[in-house]
């Protein structure tokens, strides 16, 4: 008998001590920015768990980074134009020609000093003139746009004192050897 209600004791003491590491590991299995309640921030939560408001975009604006993030993107965009017309997908190229424009706008939103030259080189009017070159699905019209908007981004560098970025192979990317008389003429 004494031996039955000691066993019984030892398995209602296992039962509340797997419930209460139950519940513990059950809020820890709660994923970072699922949390409901402050108690549930994990060692991930890198922006919920900030102290503030002021540290949170502290931390979101270091995150987002400057220039080069941005730039980084168009550079990976600038081959998807480049293969867009080597396939003659004309419709891609001018997709990628216009979110090119849009990082770039937004990149001057971080660094405003910049504003003026993406402004006087790419933005308005030269964007304009050669989106409606991509659009024309002319090969060779849209290969001289390619060829001038090349001459853009290596001239902003220069003009951002940034040349070192031109010496890279996304601006050995060229019109096809078959294409005539295209040049770099802006
Ligand atoms: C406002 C002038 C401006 C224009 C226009 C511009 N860039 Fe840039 N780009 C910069 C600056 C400045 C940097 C250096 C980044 C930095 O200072 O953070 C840069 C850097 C780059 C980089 C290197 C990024 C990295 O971190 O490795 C690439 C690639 C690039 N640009 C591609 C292009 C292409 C392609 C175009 C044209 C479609 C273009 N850029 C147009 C100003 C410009």
């Amino acid at each position: 008998m004494r031996l039955i209600v000691v066993v019984a004791l030892v398995a209602l003491v296992s039962a509340l001590i797997g419930a209460y590491f139950g519940t513990i590991s059950h809020a820890q299995a709660v994923p970072s920015g699922k949390l409901q309640r402050d108690a549930q921030l994990q060692v991930d939560d890198w922006l919920l768990g900030a102290p503030s408001d002021i540290e949170r975009f502290r931390r979101l604006q270091q995150q987002l980074s400057g220039f080069d993030q941005p730039m980084w993107e168009i550079g990976e965009r600038w081959t998807r134009l480049h293969e867009a017309l080597r396939r003659e997908n004309y419709e891609f190229a001018v997709f990628q020609w216009w979110k090119i424009e849009q990082r770039i706008q937004n990149a001057i939103v971080k660094r405003p000093q910049r504003a003026a030259n993406a402004r006087a080189m790419f933005l308005g009017e030269n964007y304009e003139r050669l989106k409606a070159e991509f659009e024309s699905h002319d090969p060779q019209r849209a290969w001289q746009a390619f060829a001038t908007a090349r001459g853009i981004c290596q001239a902003c560098h220069v003009a951002e004192r940034s040349a070192f970025v031109n010496d890279q192979p996304v601006f050995d990317l060229a019109p096809p050897a078959d294409q005539p008389a295209v040049t770099d003429r802006q």
